[in-house]
Order: C-alpha cells, then sequence, then structure tokens
C-alpha cells in the first residue's frame, strides 16, 4: 500500500510508519490521519508485523499538532466532529491496537503531535525534542485525548500546568515528569526504539495484545481492571502461544512463538 503522507518501512518484524509533511512538521491534516488509520490497520493485520513504531520526518517535528490551517473556519458542529473522528480513527486506535506501538519522538510534539505520542504504549524522545499541549493559545482546548491522557502520564496538576500555560517542555523534564521513557540522542533515536521493538517482540504476540487490554482496561470508564485481569489471564492458558512459552522454559530453550 503506498500513501501521500506516510512512509511505510519494515525491517525484523517491525513496522515503521513516519509522518512524512516536513515542510509542514508533520501537521496532522484530515488525510494523514486517514492514512494512519489504514496503516495501523494494515500493521494490526499482517502477521508477519509484530511492533508499530511511529515517527516524524525530518529532524525537527515529530508531529507540529493538528492541521492549523485546515480548522481554521470550522464551526462547532465540524469542529465536534474533528475531535470525534480523529480519537475514534488514530488516538484510540493506537491506544486499543492489539501490537506494540512505541512513539519515536524526534522532535516538536505539540497539541495533536504530544497526543499520538500519549497514545502509543512506549515513548522514546530525542534529546532536542519539545513537547506541549498549546491549544489553549489559539483559543481551544486537547480535543485529541489530551486532557484525559496527560493527567495519567504526569498527574493531574503538572497536566493542568501544561494545559493552562500552554508552555513547552523539554525532553529532559518529559523524561523526569513521567512522560517518556527514555531521552536518547537524536542520532539513536531510531536504533533505540528499533532494539526496544526486537526486545519486545521476543515475548509472546497473544500475550502482549492480552496485557495492553488489561492495561487499558484500568482506564476506562466504569471498567473493573482487576478483573479484566483476570479475564485476560485465564484466556491466556488457552493459547498456543502460552503452551509453547512453558513448554520451552521447561526443555530449557527459546521460545517459538506464533502468536496463536
Ligand atoms: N498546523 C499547520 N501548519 C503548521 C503547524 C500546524 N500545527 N505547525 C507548523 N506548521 C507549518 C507552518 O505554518 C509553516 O508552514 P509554511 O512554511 O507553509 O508557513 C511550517 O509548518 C514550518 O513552521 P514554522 O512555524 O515556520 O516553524 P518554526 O520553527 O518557526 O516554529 C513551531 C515551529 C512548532 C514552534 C511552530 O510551527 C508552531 O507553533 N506550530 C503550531 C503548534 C501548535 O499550536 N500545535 C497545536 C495545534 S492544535
Amino acid at each position: 500500500m503506498s500513501y501521500k503522507n506516510l512512509l511505510v518501512t519494515d525491517a525484523d518484524s517491525v513496522r515503521t510508519i513516519t509522518i512524512n509533511r516536513p515542510d509542514q512538521l508533520n501537521a496532522l491534516n484530515r488525510d494523514t490521519i486517514a492514512e494512519l488509520n489504514k496503516a495501523l490497520t494494515a500493521a494490526e493485520a499482517d502477521k508477519s508485523i509484530r511492533v508499530v513504531l511511529l515517527t516524524g520526518s525530518g529532524q525537527k517535528a515529530f508531529v507540529a499538532g493538528a492541521d492549523i490551517k485546515e480548522f481554521a473556519n470550522f464551526s462547532v458542529p465540524e469542529g465536534k466532529a474533528l475531535a470525534a473522528d480523529g480519537q475514534k480513527q488514530l488516538f484510540d486506535h493506537v491506544e486499543h491496537l492489539g501490537k506494540p506501538v512505541i512513539a519515536a519522538v524526534n522532535g516538536f510534539a505539540l497539541g495533536g503531535g504530544l497526543e499520538l505520542a500519549m497514545s502509543a504504549h512506549v515513548r522514546i524522545a530525542s534529546e532536542n525534542a519539545k513537547m506541549g499541549l498549546p491549544e489553549v493559545s489559539l483559543g481551544v482546548i486537547p480535543g485529541y485525548g489530551g486532557t484525559q491522557r496527560l493527567p495519567r502520564l504526569v498527574g493531574k496538576g503538572k497536566a493542568m500546568e501544561m494545559i493552562l500555560s500552554a508552555q513547552m517542555i523539554d525532553a529532559n523534564d518529559a523524561y523526569h515528569w513521567g512522560l517518556v521513557n527514555r531521552v536518547v540522542p537524536q542520532e539513536q533515536l531510531l536504533s533505540t526504539a528499533h532494539e526496544l521493538a526486537v526486545r519486545i517482540m521476543k515475548n509472546s504476540p497473544t500475550a502482549l495484545a492480552a496485557a495492553i487490554r488489561a492495561v487499558n482496561a484500568g482506564y476506562e470508564p466504569g471498567a473493573n481492571g482487576l478483573q479484566r485481569e483476570i479475564e485476560e489471564f485465564g484466556k491466556c492458558f488457552g493459547t498456543a502461544d502460552f503452551k509453547e512459552g512453558t513448554t520451552a522454559f521447561v526443555e530449557k530453550r527459546k521460545a517459538n512463538f506464533t502468536g496463536a
């Protein structure tokens, strides 16, 4: 499949999806969101792919936000639909993907860019990365999950400070606030993300998907995360991966997981 605004490459069962509008700092317009939806669906369906990496093209920006030029003249219903469609097509899709998603944050991650990184399961940033939710400076609020996912990652107080001040934080603060898992020099960003992906994909794909569902369940309103964990845990016992993992342990060999 080829895309107008994305580059897609595979290596070692890791699919890297690069948002490729560098002259617009990879801003997320509707076409790009629709393409990301397709690319994520394709990655999930492809049995040869175990982990997805999301990054931005160029050395300056991961994603500098939703495309301001595209929504500047939207009406109230259009604004509401923009948030609803975007959340469904992209941000919730990333968070609930059945394969681990790592965001390699290679520069500015602002507004929808930070919201995209926060939807991923793991975030690694380059030293030059800058993160923020500047929406209130435009007279709007974060609409792609930022008011919910940022407090979960950094706590309500720091999230309020970031959202209300509209100020960016640097990679060092993002690391210390728990917003990103690691910070590395830019030239090591993709290789570090790839190494983590390879480490993750040594594990059972069925267990990885179950773990993502169980962790996410704790953040769903009204859901009982511990109960979901019990159910997901139990289901693992019926998988070929579980048989393989436990048999390989007893036989003192490396497990060969098939994702069944
Ligand atoms: N939407 C649309 N276009 C964007 C964009 C966005 N979110 N962010 C950057 N761009 C475009 C700029 O308009 C410019 O395009 P042009 O050359 O056609 O005029 C191009 O990307 C380069 O950006 P520029 O502002 O010239 O780069 P800079 O280095 O001076 O500043 C930023 C970088 C990230 C600080 C600045 O681009 C910015 O503040 N962007 C908006 C961030 C934002 O508010 N995001 C939240 C949206 S809800």
